[in-house]
């Protein structure tokens, strides 16, 4: 009987879950069913190590020796977070990475999430025809996440969600958290939205904006709403992104070829 074949394996870190699925690299889909582990209370790097190891344990076998990757929601510099808006502060300068190797003893590479799903979108979805010119992902969440991509290479780290919009951090008056805080209508969401993108464009110039974060799927509601220039289009891979293109991204880099270092 044919053995079936080792899968990279992608783990999400967010805010209140932790969500992890071996990834089958030539459709950009999860193997098997993910598994999502609550975040621990107390955030800290080493609980959610703990969190990591057991998500690990569980695939071990559909794993094999291939690669794992992680996404953490802040820049991470060479394996060292380096910001931390919407996690515990002890992520601050923590070598998360070193750190996994050595408890896991196997190679691990860990990226900033909207990275991860701009990487899975430039692979497997609403990104995929865009070979040439450059692509703006961005995920609409608790924060904003984004993505930059140039003839297809990740420019890592961007942080436009900490753009100054209006006087304000661009995610605490846009993201998904704000329209849910402030109990918005999508169409006064919309608006900030708009304004957003609209600053977004005038800086940038990108040839297209793919719109991730779990609202996504209610992108009816508000893209169609944006009167920006740039072609704007919702994600294709949803809440998978960030699993395929962390995978994706720790499996290249093993070949010495990742996008965000080899
Ligand atoms: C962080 C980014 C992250 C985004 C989405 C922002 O607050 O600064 O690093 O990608 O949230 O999680």
């Amino acid at each position: 009987m044919a053995s079936t074949p080792h899968r990279p394996l992608g783990i999400d870190v967010g805010g209140t879950g932790i969500k992890g699925a071996p990834v089958n690299l030539e459709k950009g889909d999860f193997a098997d069913e993910r598994l999502r582990i609550p975040t621990p209370e107390n955030s800290t790097p080493d609980a959610v190590a703990g969190v990591i190891e057991e998500i690990v344990d569980n695939f071990a076998d559909q794993i094999g020796d291939e690669a794992i990757g992680i996404t953490i929601p802040g820049v991470v510099q060479n394996g060292v977070v380096r910001t931390a808006a919407n996690i515990d502060r002890s992520w601050l300068d923590y070598p998360i990475e070193d750190t996994l190797e050595q408890r896991l003893g196997r190679d691990v590479t860990v990226l900033n999430d909207a990275d991860a799903a701009g990487i899975g979108e430039w692979h497997y979805g609403a990104a995929a025809d865009l070979t040439e010119g450059l692509v703006i992902v961005t995920t609409l969440g608790t924060g904003i996440g984004s993505a930059m991509i140039h003839h297809g290479v990740l420019q890592p780290n961007t942080e436009f969600g900490h753009l100054e919009l209006d006087g304000e951090n661009a995610e605490k008056r846009a993201a998904n958290s704000a329209r849910e805080r402030e109990d918005l209508s999508f169409k006064e969401w919309s608006k900030r939205l708009e304004r957003y993108y609209q600053h977004l464009e005038f800086l940038l110039w990108p040839d297209l904006f793919v719109v991730g974060g779990g609202v996504s799927k209610k992108s009816g509601k508000f893209l169609p709403r944006l009167d920006i220039r740039t072609p704007i289009v919702p994600a294709q891979l949803l809440n998978a992104a960030g699993i395929v293109g962390a995978a994706r991204e720790a499996h290249d880099r093993a070949a010495g070829k990742g996008a965000v270092r080899p």
